[in-house]
């Protein structure tokens, strides 16, 4: 493989733009060049590309966003709009692609690779969702603007003695409520995964009002419900003067931390590695700590589980 593209798709997260640069810098390293697809698929079907160089990568590793820019693409759910994209890959001689995204991101690689064109995924969302490797890029980052908004918080619900409900992302997967809620000590964490019940909440924050407690701390995944109807109902049954912080788009933002940074550029450089063996198809990821790639179509027929462990102890943590 002489030539390569590079893409993000789908919602950005801290670190993509780490994951282009170890693209490029891995194939340039192995004499392979390097294209950048602007804007997602939708900028593949429109052959937004131009070639990247070792200083197009410069200076960003640091950054949030992504220099590719992203998009969400109805379009390119069509058979058309892929067999447009991989007439543009096809134009500029192209012969595989890096996607950089989450699950709709790797649907869209997948089309492509079912319709020969080679392409390997690299997950990147905040959510923690893509079944394959334990953990995403942008997910770290994303966890510690919450833990810092949850430290926040805390120092204003205790002076008013108030509750708290924070609503985080997630889309349908509840990582970014659980890992932020046990790292921020929450009193009670509610993700898709899990069931809740109304009285015994209520009932256990009572308990803790009994005891002295000032706060109380309640995560809610957006998978569950919206953090403003949940938050009416659990005035309704405890009396408790409550209040409501949607984090929302925070979250997407900002400097990746070190973790992040370094899984980026592990994964991105993995993906050039498979394509330059012409093994495409596959999505790389890491478990264990070890880096992991899997068949495209096989991870996304897999479904990400979460990690009941941490929820069963963020329960016996917050008695
Ligand atoms: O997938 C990342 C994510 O931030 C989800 O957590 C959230 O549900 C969604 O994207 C929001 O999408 P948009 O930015 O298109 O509103």
């Amino acid at each position: 493989m002489k030539r390569i593209g590079v893409l993000t798709s789908g919602g950005d997260a801290p670190g993509m733009n780490a994951a282009v640069r170890a693209v490029v810098r891995k194939a340039i390293y192995h004499n392979v060049e390097v294209y950048g697809i602007f804007g997602g698929y939708a900028g593949l079907m429109s052959g937004n590309i131009q070639k990247l160089e070792l200083g197009s990568v410069g200076d960003i590793i640091h950054r949030g966003g992504t220099i590719l820019y992203s998009a969400r693409c109805e379009e390119f759910k069509t058979k058309e709009g892929q067999q447009q994209g991989i007439e543009q890959l096809r134009k500029h001689g192209i012969e595989g692609l890096v996607v950089i995204g989450g699950d709709g991101s790797y649907r869209g690689a997948k089309a492509l690779t079912e319709q020969g064109f080679p392409c390997v995924g690299v997950p990147g969302t905040i959510d923690n969702d893509i079944p394959g490797t334990e953990f995403t890029i942008g997910f770290d980052t994303a966890l510690n603007t919450v833990i810092d908004a949850i430290d926040k918080i805390r120092d204003t619900a205790t002076s008013h003695e108030r509750t708290f409900i924070i609503e985080v992302m997630g889309r349908d997967a509840g990582d970014i409520a659980l890992w932020a809620g046990l790292a921020g000590g929450a009193e009670t964490i509610l993700i898709p995964e899990e069931k809740y019940n109304m009285e015994e909440i209520a009932q256990r924050l009572k308990k803790g009002h009994e005891r002295g407690k000032r706060h109380s701390i309640i995560m809610v995944a957006e998978g569950v419900c919206s953090g403003v109807e949940f938050g009416k109902e659990l005035e309704e049954a405890t009396n408790f003067d409550t209040r409501v912080s949607v984090l929302g788009h925070i979250q997407r933002g900002g400097s990746p931390t070190a973790f992040d940074r370094v899984l980026a550029s592990r994964l991105g450089a993995r993906a050039v590695e498979l394509l330059i063996n012409d093994q495409g198809g596959r999505a790389v990821g890491v478990e264990k700590n070890h880096l992991v790639d899997y068949d495209i179509i096989e991870a996304l027929a897999k479904k990400h589980t979460i990690d009941l462990h941490l929820y069963k102890l963020s329960k016996e943590l917050s008695i």
